[in-house]
């Protein structure tokens, strides 16, 4: 049988749709029609999330209503508080929230009936920051933080995780954060959540396969590798020979290179701002690092289509708000749940399960031998 096969699926459209596209050539995301460049400094978290989910820009009340509704559903049900009073100490953080969001489904009465998705879908938004705090916090021996009601999703996330508020230029630099990362076309973790909701599973185990998929250091987990990568190399000097060896020993270079875009992705300018407006003197070396392997990648693969990601910044943002490397992912998870979530809804809007093929080149037609002649 002659096929064509797009391995990786690399450039397969799946679908329609009205939440984000992704310009490549130009480097440009829109959500909904806006640019994110607007978006992230002229809106909050909130507003994008109503976006995504509507595909307009809330009014007043809108926002009002979807404000209170996630701060009324910021507290951890009891069977999820258990398992992270069990297991947080030891588990990884990914592990703990991808489990803790499926174990959300235990306290609600009716998990799979999809009649009232927006009523589960914000539960699993606003519990989620609350989940990541309580790991952060018994992971090092202290008590998790109740949630507050009068805080932003962000304001509220880095209060759990400190005890106390942040500071207002803090909050702003999450808040960019979870804009920043909110939504991005069918990427992995999307089309995996859309799988699962396209056999009419419950948004619980939508957005867990979704979390599942977002781990691997390929999609999410890069942000992690870039930090390892710049601790690794120690300082500004270094760089660019490091680079050198790992490209002539064909080795990839986390924050680099993209499916989508053939330019620097336009996420990279708004978190190495931050970056600069957040950065200490004992983190200049850090930053010049960061730059001379940019500089040396760009160089060496900017002829290819391989430039930097916005992986090779966010890290090093969340860094300097204080948090440690193993929970970057889940903080991307915080963000990415607003596209998730959307993706659940539209998908369910035209249903039609996602059954694809595989084209099979095994061997045919054997015979089964007997298990003491094999
Ligand atoms: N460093 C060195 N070479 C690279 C890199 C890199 N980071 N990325 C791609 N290449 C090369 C690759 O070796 C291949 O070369 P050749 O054609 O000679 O074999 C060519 O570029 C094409 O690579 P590919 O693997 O076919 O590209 P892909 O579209 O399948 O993969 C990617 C995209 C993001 C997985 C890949 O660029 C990569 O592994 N990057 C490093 C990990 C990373 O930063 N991931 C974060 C992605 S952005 C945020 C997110 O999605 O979560």
């Amino acid at each position: 049988m002659s096929v064509e096969i797009k391995k990786g699926l690399e450039g397969v459209y799946i679908d329609e749709s009205r939440i984000s596209s992704v310009d490549g050539e130009n480097g440009i995301i829109w959500y909904s029609g806006y640019n994110i460049d607007d978006l992230v400094t002229e809106t909050t978290f909130e507003e994008v999330l109503h976006l995504l989910w509507n595909q307009h820009l809330p009014d007043r009340d809108e926002l009002q209503e979807l404000t209170e509704d996630l701060q009324s559903s910021r507290e951890l049900p009891e069977p999820v508080a258990r398992i992270l009073e069990r297991s947080a100490q030891r588990a990884r953080p990914m592990d703990l929230l991808r489990t803790a969001v499926s174990a959300l489904s235990f306290s609600d009465p009716d998990p799979a009936n999809l009649d009232d998705l927006p009523r589960k879908l914000i539960r699993i938004v606003s519990t989620m920051p609350t989940i990541l705090a309580a790991a952060y916090r018994i992971k090092r021996g202290e008590q998790p933080v109740p949630p507050r009601k009068d805080l932003s999703h962000a304001g509220n996330f880095l209060y759990m995780m400190r005890g106390e508020q942040a500071d207002p230029d803090e909050v702003r630099a999450m808040d960019a954060t979870l804009i920043l990362y909110a939504e991005h076309g069918m990427n992995a973790s999307t089309f995996s959540s859309v799988v699962t909701t396209s056999t009419l599973a419950s948004p619980y185990s939508s957005i867990t396969s979704a979390i599942g998929t977002l781990e691997g250091p390929l999609h999410g987990g890069a942000m992690e590798t870039v930090i390892d990568m710049i601790e690794g190399i120690g300082s500004a000097e270094r760089a660019e020979q490091w680079v050198k060896e790992k490209l002539e020993n064909k080795e990839r270079i986390p924050g680099f290179g993209h499916r989508v875009y053939r330019v620097t992705d336009p996420r990279c300018a708004h978190f190495k701002r931050e970056i600069d407006s957040l950065k200490t003197e004992q983190e200049e070396d850090w930053v010049r690092t960061i730059e001379t392997v940019r500089e040396t990648v760009e160089n060496h693969l900017g002829d290819k289509g391989i430039w930097p990601n916005t992986d090779l910044y966010s890290g090093t943002m969340l860094r300097m708000l204080g948090i440690p490397p193993d929970f970057y992912i889940g903080i991307f998870a915080l963000a990415r749940v607003a596209g998730w979530s959307a993706h659940v809804f539209e998908q369910l809007e035209e249903n039609r399960i996602l059954r694809p093929r595989v084209r099979y080149v095994g061997e045919t037609g054997r015979r089964v031998v007997p298990i003491d002649h094999r």
